[in-house]
């Protein structure tokens, strides 16, 4: 087969690749699953190690796959993580290379993991009080995120950048407390609108706490002025905090969708090619690859997934659907 890239119909070329490395986590965050957790997938669907890589050797070797994002769940409880982090690395020594994690275990790992080759973390921290922590992910777990954070910081996994979901009525009131917490150990803050990706189907509009407002949040405390993102497609909107060099980003999903500029593609830890966090259809490489695909039908397969990938997620037109699988077996 032809090296072909992974362009879909609108013109867009998927170079970002999310892989979740398995669907389970240790924290249970309101917005994402219930405090009982979910059905995990069975062990024998998850792909092994070496499928992980063999996957990741076709996106990066023939389809130009220059990021690699591992997510979750959580991936710091895959047992193979820096394993499977050092192959990957040797399969493309220029990756960018990172991981989105809720920081458990991070304090322990973060050293291994950035010999290993990671070059980045994203951290999941919601709020810096330990009550309304454990109230987000029914965990009292608040200090080993902050260990995990500067673990990562002085193993060199920077600049460490923090995701924050806002909730009405839980932790809307804290987003200046949080900004100026990063702000002042160097954390790169990025707030995300509550997207409708939880497993209970809980999530609604009107609830969400939009982008706007957690700006006019922010403004009352901080001068915010626009700043020009250095590595340009994030969909991060940025601004410099009190003239910086502080920043804070603001993901608008939902209500400034950045469809048109998107370059991500996702695998699932099942080995499912995802073209989109909403898709309502995936392609599954797994079960070619076990019944013996070559490389070039792993690749010929998943640029097949990409040409149908819609214009845009379309959260708000009146037939939207939620995805089958929640967020934790997508991976964000
Ligand atoms: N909407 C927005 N962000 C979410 N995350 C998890 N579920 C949602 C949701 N429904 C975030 C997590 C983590 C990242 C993977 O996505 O907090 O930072
Ligand atoms: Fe775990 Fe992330 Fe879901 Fe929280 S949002 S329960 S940390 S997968």
């Amino acid at each position: 087969m032809q090296t072909s890239p992974l362009q879909d119909k609108y013109g867009r070329v998927a170079t970002d690749l999310r892989v979740s490395l398995t669907d389970r986590c240790n924290l249970r965050c309101t917005y994402c699953m219930p405090a009982e957790g979910l059905d995990w997938l069975p062990d024998s669907s998850v792909l092994t190690d070496d499928e992980v890589v063999r996957l990741i050797r076709v996106g990066v070797g023939l389809l130009g796959i220059r990021a690699v994002r591992f997510t979750g769940g959580e991936p710091l409880v895959r047992r193979g993580l820096t394993d499977i982090i050092r192959r990957t690395r040797e399969v493309g020594p220029d990756l960018e290379l990172s991981i989105t994690t809720n920081g458990l275990g991070l304090a322990r790992t973060a050293q291994a993991l950035a010999q290993a080759g990671l070059n980045r973390v994203n951290v999941s921290l919601d709020s810096i009080r330990a009550e309304t922590f454990s109230d987000i992910t029914r965990r009292n777990r608040l200090h080993d995120v902050v260990a995990g954070l500067e673990a990562a910081r002085a193993a060199g996994l920077g600049p460490v950048k923090i995701n924050a979901v806002l909730l009405r009525g839980t932790n809307d009131d804290q987003a200046s407390e949080l900004l100026a917490w990063c702000a002042e150990r160097g954390y790169e803050l990025r707030f995300i609108e509550q997207m409708p990706l939880d497993a209970q189907h809980g999530w609604s509009r009107s609830q969400m706490i939009t982008a706007d407002e957690i700006l006019e949040r922010l403004e009352r405390d901080f001068v915010l002025t626009a700043a020009v993102d250095p590595r340009g497609s994030a969909p991060a909107e940025l601004f410099l905090v009190d003239g910086g060099p502080a920043t804070v980003g603001i993901i608008a999903a939902v209500t400034r969708p950045f469809c048109g500029d998107c370059d991500r593609v996702r695998l699932t830890a099942d080995g499912q090619v995802r073209n989109c966090l909403f898709a309502r259809e995936e392609s599954d490489l797994r079960t070619a690859m076990r019944r013996g695909a070559t490389d070039d039908d792993l690749a010929e397969r998943w640029v097949i997934a990409m040409r149908g990938k819609r214009a845009g997620h379309g959260i708000d037109d009146p037939t939207f659907l939620q995805p089958d699988r929640p967020m934790s077996a997508i991976g964000g």
